[in-house]
């Protein structure tokens, strides 16, 4: 959504306009999905209230993976992402799983913020400083655990082994070791997941690792022994949540005409927590074992993804395009020494209404950003945060809007049930270097409240959250994040 900066009488103009075009909608008794399309500009956006409601029991886009045309070109792979408990997830309308209660997902968003946050904070050095680098090529560390899971809210499917079978997986930029449940494995160590458990004696070209192999020891913390002579492997996240089993590698078709052989991963034949009905987990980190470091040999190590902005379409995960950062708002890709995993970033302010919000010094944002597809909700130093909420706030106040009470970490509600259409002013986030990121209506407001939430302490690491990268492409590479809004 274009943000042209506005003088303020041009704003006066700007707000009758959008006033006018509001009460225009009202009278003519537009039907919602008309009124979706955006009528306002400048510094602040009108939409529908209906476009800002989280869910829907049709898929709009049943289509199977689409993504730009000229992403398609042989050396990329392009693969159809959607809501894990959304419609276009789910092959038909009655197995769709709907998600746990918002205030609940804000409660699991607040482990994993915590626990991203811990595993940051290891990086300070003695003087208090973090220490980030602009290396792209992370020191592999040891990381004690993964982090919680129970959020992770994106799923792409994938055909594993030789005939391939459809497997739905979780996304995850911030784990690294890939798996998937495996047969033979009778509940409870297996949960019960949407396609059938993936068949290794089944699949012709699947193979475990064997426990001499590199790639076995390359597991270092997430290696578990031998047995059998069998490479082994453990993943524990933050929540509690835990899987085990063999490491194997096996064909992995990304889409049709993309495989990568051999594609290593975990065979899990025991899972304890919050996976629900999903197959497996797609580890998008940036150690050697995720699909991306695997990758990068064909795919030049470069990937991107758009998550939907709702959950009744869809986005997409790509790997080795777009090839340039071209039309993409770039930063640096910086790297926190004790969490390499991770993709950082530096936030350096924020913008509501085109205008920068002031009193929020550059420091509070030195422990860095962590760009996380798991995160739902973004994370900001509180001094920030404090200042974004009163400018905001004051924004909205001239519209009116009911407030509403809040819903666990998010403090700034509004109750848009007798409006038909909603006036926000736009929100933008800058990066390191001037890379700009403005908000869409969908990555600024989650159930009708402000998306965003304070850490614990100013010079904790921020995280760019999953509801303000809706609808954006985010592209990384071996050096920069990039961000293009609009793109799905
Ligand atoms: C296709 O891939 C090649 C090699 O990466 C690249 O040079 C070219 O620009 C791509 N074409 C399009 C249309 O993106
Ligand atoms: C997985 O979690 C369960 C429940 O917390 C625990 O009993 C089990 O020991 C864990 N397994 C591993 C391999 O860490
Ligand atoms: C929103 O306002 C309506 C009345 O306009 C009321 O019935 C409803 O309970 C309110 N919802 C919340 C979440 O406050």
């Amino acid at each position: 959504m274009a943000a042209f900066v506005v003088s303020p009488s041009q704003l006066h103009r700007v707000l009758l306009l959008s006033w006018l075009l509001f009460a225009a909608g009202v009278l003519c008794f537009l039907p919602r999905h008309v009124a979706a399309a955006r009528v306002g500009a400048g510094s602040y956006v009108t939409v529908s209230a209906a476009s800002l409601a989280a869910s829907g029991t049709t898929c709009d886009d049943p289509a199977p993976a689409i993504a730009p045309r000229q992403l398609i070109n042989g050396t990329s792979a392009v693969l159809r992402l959607a809501h894990r408990h959304g419609p276009c997830a789910a092959p038909s309308r009655s197995s769709v799983q709907p998600g746990p209660p918002f205030a609940e997902v804000l409660r699991a968003d607040q482990r994993r913020a915590e626990y991203i946050q811990r595993r940051v904070s290891g990086a300070r050095g003695s003087n208090g400083n973090l220490k980030l680098t602009a290396s792209s090529r992370p020191a592999t560390v040891p990381a004690t655990m993964g982090y919680s899971i129970g959020t992770l809210q994106y799923v792409v499917t994938v055909i594993l082994g030789t005939p391939g079978v459809p497997q739905t997986v979780e996304l995850d930029t911030g784990s690294d070791v890939s798996w998937v449940q495996c047969k033979p494995c009778a509940p409870p160590a297996c949960y019960s997941q949407k396609d059938p458990l993936f068949d290794p004696a089944g699949s012709s070209t699947y193979s475990a690792v064997p426990c001499a192999a590199d790639a076995c020891l390359e597991l270092e913390i997430f290696g578990e022994g031998c047995s059998s002579s069998q490479c082994r492997y453990v993943v524990s996240y933050g929540d509690g949540s835990n899987t085990t089993g063999v490491y194997g590698s096996d064909t992995l078709t990304l889409s049709p005409g993309n495989t990568l052989s051999p594609f290593l991963f975990g065979c899990g034949y025991a899972q304890t927590g919050l996976f629900a009905g999903i197959d497996g987990l797609l580890g998008l980190g940036r150690q050697s074992m995720s699909l991306k470091s695997q990758a990068a040999g064909a795919y030049g190590g470069v990937f991107s993804y758009c998550l939907p902005p709702k959950e009744t379409s869809t986005g997409y995960l790509t790997l080795g395009a777009p090839s340039t950062a071209s039309g993409f708002a770039t930063t640096a890709l910086l790297t926190a020494w004790n969490a390499p995993t991770f993709y950082m970033v530096m936030l350096t302010g924020i913008s509501v209404g085109g205008q920068a919000v002031g009193g929020v010094p550059t420091s509070v944002f030195a422990g860095g950003t962590v760009v996380d597809t798991g995160t739902v909700v973004t994370r900001l130093p509180p001094t920030a945060y404090a200042a974004l909420r009163s400018t905001f706030r004051a924004a909205m106040a001239r519209y009116g809007y009911p407030s509403a009470p809040p819903i666990g970490i998010l403090d700034t509600c509004y109750n848009f049930s007798r409006y038909d259409a909603v006036t926000l002013p736009t929100v933008a986030l800058v990066f390191g270097g001037g890379a700009t990121l403005a908000l869409e209506a969908p990555g600024i407001l989650s159930s009708g409240c402000l998306a965003f939430a304070p850490n614990a302490g100013d010079g904790d690491a921020a995280i760019l959250g999953n509801v303000q990268q809706r609808s954006v492409a985010v592209r990384f590479d071996g050096s920069s994040v990039g961000f293009m809004p609009g793109a799905c």
